[in-house]
């Protein structure tokens, strides 16, 4: 490889949801411990880095996403030292770690919230977002909350309102004033200063308003939708993507830049993929979420337009990012696996491990965990409690992992937080470990090659065009490597006239696990349904 090899760039990351991945104290919720207990297992897979869903103390109104000190781990989680021992281990098995920073918001437990409520004279008070009532006394403005009605929560002994993008537990914080941006900013150095390795930031595109508070103008249109959730008939220009964000995402940056080899990314929100490109760059973010690869229809002319736009989005002096699976998404399983079937799955790892970005992972995919689903009394997500049955919420993605046939699917001693997906007797870490034809096996055999071949991890794509609307198919370049990715996406057995010239020097790298019936016959390829072949050529 010509550049040298990067850990967030070439690598692949692997998210965790704390939460749910190992209890090992039986309170029924996972713990660093438990995540400690299983770095052999993340290693093993042969993934880069972990990130890790938000461990600071919350009070849990958004699980974590709703801060109440930055400088310190939940107990339910562990303690500092946990938190060190888990980056050390980490580190002695060359996985990174990146940590989820909330600032956009912080809890309403947070001590500075409970200062800034106290008098408009407290010295906390323009830590957040206050605003009078209007003449009538009603809210200042007209912007929604994202988790249901009016963004502004009223405090009567101060007749002021508080602005909240979230739940009214998550007011935002005022980083429009120098104290807060120069605390935040001093957050990154504190745990980077304790090794951690990389952050991806919550919601960053939020954390700056409009000064005018204007009123958002209406979304054109009327759907259920927009009914359902008045926050989705407006047009978000006055709440989110301002100007002065770019100036803070150049400071973050030159932070990250006094460490070596650190990283950071940003989940954009409420923006398009040209204006969340507008924040990343050699001098500022390394990188964004994007959910037009994640929400595309399972299509091959849809992934690939996808792909294209993407690519060449981020050009020369970015690189992308590919995810089908977080915590805020149905699992890709339970939107496009058929049945207990893994050969959809197969397909999809195989485009996002092949395309030119760096894959995030999400706990428990590798084994092809399918969203749990829950009644209206079990559900703990905000979103859900708020939309039912609308919108059901996240809980369905964020069931605890399946790690074996025994009870609780081994994840905990005690009653876990949400109920184990009932099919973990059969889909298990333990029960596919020792199958050669499982999921995990085919996630550790291409996360292998690609490993293995920078034209893979590293090298340029180029999109190759077919008569067959069912078939993706594209050429990565690294050096003298070239390899030929083959995707099928119909349920029928295809027949691909492979566009390359000196098929001799051509051989098939991979195409499964399973017995294919992938043939090569001169410039022929038969594919199964959903069946896939990676294809190699060194000579030219
Ligand atoms: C992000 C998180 C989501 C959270 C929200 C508010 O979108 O991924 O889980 O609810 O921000 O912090
Ligand atoms: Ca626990």
């Amino acid at each position: 490889m010509t550049e040298k090899r990067l850990w967030w760039k070439h690598g692949i990351i692997y998210q965790i949801y704390p939460r749910s991945f190992q209890d090992t104290n039986g309170d029924g919720i996972g713990d660093l411990a438990g995540v400690i207990q299983h770095l052999d297992y993340i290693q093993d897979l042969g993934v880069d880095a972990i990130w890790l869903s938000p461990i600071n103390p919350s009070p849990d109104v958004d699980f974590g996403y709703d801060v109440a000190d930055y400088h310190t781990i939940d107990p339910k989680f562990g303690n500092l030292q946990d938190f060190e021992r888990l980056t050390q281990e980490a580190h002695k098995r060359n996985l990174h770690i990146i940590m989820d920073l909330v600032l956009s918001h912080s809890s309403d437990q947070h001590r500075w919230f409970q200062e800034a409520q106290k008098s408009v004279d407290n010295p906390y008070h323009n830590w957040y977002i206050w605003r009078d009532p209007a003449p009538d006394g009603g809210v200042p403005n007209n912007w929604m909350a994202m988790f249901g009605g009016s963004a502004w929560e009223y405090v009567e002994h101060l007749n002021k309102y508080y602005y909240h993008m979230f739940t009214k537990g998550q007011p935002d914080l005022n980083w429009h004033n120098p104290e807060v941006r120069s605390t935040m900013l001093d957050v990154f150095r504190y745990w980077l200063d304790k090794g951690v390795d990389g952050f991806r930031l919550d919601v960053f595109n939020n954390y700056f308003q409009d000064q005018q508070f204007r009123d958002n103008p209406p979304e054109a249109g009327f759907s259920l939708r927009k009914l359902v959730r008045k926050f989705e008939a407006q047009k978000h220009i006055y709440d989110t993507n301002q100007p002065e964000m770019i100036e803070v995402v150049e400071d973050i940056r030159s932070i990250m830049d006094c460490y070596p080899e650190r990283y950071v990314v940003g989940e954009t929100f409420l923006a398009s993929s040209a204006q969340a490109r507008t924040f990343i760059g050699p001098n500022r973010l390394h990188a964004g979420f994007d959910y037009g690869f994640c929400n595309a229809p399972f299509s091959a002319q849809a992934y690939g337009q996808a792909i294209q736009y993407w690519d060449a989005l981020h050009g020369k002096d970015a690189w992308p990012n590919y995810f089908f699976n977080n915590h805020d998404t149905p699992r890709s399983t339970s939107r496009f696996a058929r049945g207990d079937s893994d050969a959809i799955p197969k397909l999809l790892l195989t485009m996002q491990l092949t395309v030119r970005g760096t894959p995030y992972l999400y706990y428990g995919e590798e084994i092809g965990i399918r969203d749990i689903s829950l009644p209206r009394s079990l559900i703990q997500d905000p979103v859900g409690k708020q939309y039912w049955p609308f919108n059901k919420g996240r809980d369905g993605c964020r069931s605890p992992m399946q790690w074996s046939a025994r009870e609780n699917a081994g994840f905990t001693s005690g009653e876990p937080w949400l109920p184990v997906n009932k099919d973990y007797r059969v889909r298990n870490v333990e029960a596919q470990a020792a199958s050669p034809a499982s999921l995990l096996a085919f996630y550790k055999e291409l996360i292998a090659i690609r490993r293995a071949h920078p034209a893979l991890n590293a090298g340029a794509l180029e999109l190759i065009s077919t008569d067959d609307d069912d078939l993706l198919i594209y050429q990565r370049q690294e050096g003298d490597e070239k390899i030929l990715v083959v995707l099928n996406f119909s349920r029928q057995i295809t027949t691909c006239q492979l566009p390359i010239e000196n098929f001799n020097k051509w051989e098939l790298l991979y195409a499964g696990n399973e017995a294919i019936t992938s043939q090569m016959t001169e410039n022929d390829l038969n594919l199964p349904a959903y069946g896939f072949a990676i294809l190699i050529s060194r000579s030219e």
